[in-house]
């Protein structure tokens, strides 16, 4: 099976109404359609998801949600459901990436849980997985990032509805990026374990690498044969940096 390769920005929690022109520009700089043979999507605050679904009209650009709870509904102050990002015009939703997993303690169980509440609302779940410098350092990157795939897929993931997220801790944000042998190695390593989980239907799941991806670093790390796209965060937020990464993936 093919992969479509996917361009994902995550904005985090930045962004306030006046963001809204950076996804516009994007949109203009992209002569007003997202390219054909791949898929961009960007993850803005959920304050933003509905009026950027609508700003984004038919230009092909998806929208997604940041995190989700695990029910559908109920007495969760401050949280959302899945059905409720869906409602809003997203199309995706990031689950368990490494800064929930640190700042809540969210565990491959909960995260687990989170992509299959996406899954029941028709989401397509990002699941993210990643070591820490010390979990790296100790040799232990391959055994946590596996331990990570087997725990956080959902039950019925497929190439259709769930995307892998390989995101070293140490490499968000810092600008620092993993190397190409360590991104190549660790893919492969994702999947097989996809391989072992779900067979070839699931093994066909796109797998993205995210850490300090920049216009500059994009084309080799994406042309590497089990890199599927990228999960951006800083670059993402300014278009034109972003529109430079759709850019030098046109030609892979
Ligand atoms: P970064 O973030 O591109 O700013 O390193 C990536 C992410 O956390 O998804």
């Amino acid at each position: 099976m093919e992969r479509r390769m996917l361009i994902a920005g995550n904005w985090k929690m930045n962004g306030l109404q006046s963001a809204r022109k950076e996804a516009a520009a994007l949109i203009a700089l992209q002569g007003g359609n997202m390219p054909g043979q791949f898929d961009v999507l960007i993850c803005p605050p959920a304050t933003l998801l509905a009026d950027m679904a609508r700003d984004a009209g038919s230009s092909g650009l998806y929208l997604g949600g940041q995190d989700c709870h695990s029910e559908d509904h109920g007495a969760h102050t401050g949280d959302i459901a899945a059905a409720m990002l869906k409602d809003a015009g997203a199309g995706y939703v990031i689950v368990g990436h490494s800064e929930r997993r640190t700042d809540y303690g969210e565990g491959d169980a909960q995260v687990k849980a989170k992509a299959e509440a996406a899954l029941v609302a028709g989401l397509i779940a990002i699941v993210c997985v990643g070591e820490t410098l010390a979990e790296r350092e100790a040799g232990q990157a391959f055994a946590v990032v596996g331990k990570q795939v087997e725990g956080s897929l959902p039950v019925g993931a497929s190439a259709k509805n769930c995307v892998l997220a390989y995101e070293p801790v140490w490499a968000i944000g810092t600008g620092k990026v993993a190397t190409l042998e360590d991104i190549a190695s660790m893919h492969a390593h994702i999947r097989g374990k996809l391989k072992t989980a779900g067979g070839a239907a699931l093994a066909a799941a796109r797998i993205l690498y995210g850490g300090s991806v920049k216009p500059s670093n994009a084309e080799q790390i994406f042309s590497m044969e089990d890199v599927d796209g990228g999960l951006i965060g800083g670059a993402s937020l300014q278009a034109t940096d972003f529109s430079a990464i759709i850019d030098v993936s046109k030609s892979l």
